[in-house]
């Protein structure tokens, strides 16, 4: 009920508000623990954006100070289902060379997604990249590619709210949940 899922029948709450503030304090400790200087924090856009918001304020409540750019990809997703093809739609303004790059992403599902934006970022010369999801689920990798960081391994459902859509519903829900469809 705090979470307002009063209000968005259809939508079934997996982690909570609450359950993500915690993850997200003891992720910007994980990220504090790895000394990367300078630290450049790329959100892979759009379903990143809540996460990412929330994840850079909690690093500077424990005195980390990061630059923050945006990438945004596509990944045709037609349906639920990713089609294999990730393409930039639009790109970073920064420079990454020699930068220590926290990539932030939603979800890590087949992997392309965040195998693309690794390879983009690590060709462009930075200096160290890490990776850093909201949900890792982990059975459906169609490539090779693994979170340096997550908040929570999660199951093969499709997943909305805290940023994430379908058909662009349900980003605003401040908590992951699944749509039951009523
Ligand atoms: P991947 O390239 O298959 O790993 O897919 C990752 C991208 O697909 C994520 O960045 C999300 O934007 C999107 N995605 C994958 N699963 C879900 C889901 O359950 N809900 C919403 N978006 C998803
Ligand atoms: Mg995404």
């Amino acid at each position: 009920m705090a979470d307002g899922a009063h209000v968005e029948s259809g939508v079934e709450v997996i982690f909570t508000a609450d359950q993500i503030a915690v993850r997200l304090d003891e992720l910007a400790r994980d990220v504090a623990a790895r000394k990367l200087d300078q630290l450049l924090v790329v959100a892979v856009l759009k379903g990143s954006f809540v996460f990412a918001a929330d994840l850079i304020r909690a690093l500077h409540r424990i005195g980390l100070a990061p630059e923050v750019d945006f990438l945004t990809l596509s990944s045709y997703r037609k349906s639920r289902t990713s089609s294999g093809r990730v393409e930039i739609l639009r790109d970073l303004d920064l420079d990454v060379t020699g930068r220590n790059v926290l990539i932030v992403d939603d979800v890590l599902d087949s992997g392309r997604t965040l195998a693309f934006a690794k390879d983009l970022i690590s060709a462009r010369g930075a200096a160290s990249v890490t990776t850093c999801v909201l949900l890792d689920k982990q059975t459906r990798r169609a490539v090779d590619v693994k979170a340096d960081l997550h908040a929570f391994l999660c199951p093969e459902v499709f997943v909305v709210g805290y940023g994430m859509d379908v058909a662009h519903r349900y980003r605003e829900l401040p908590f992951v949940g699944r749509v039951t469809g009523e």
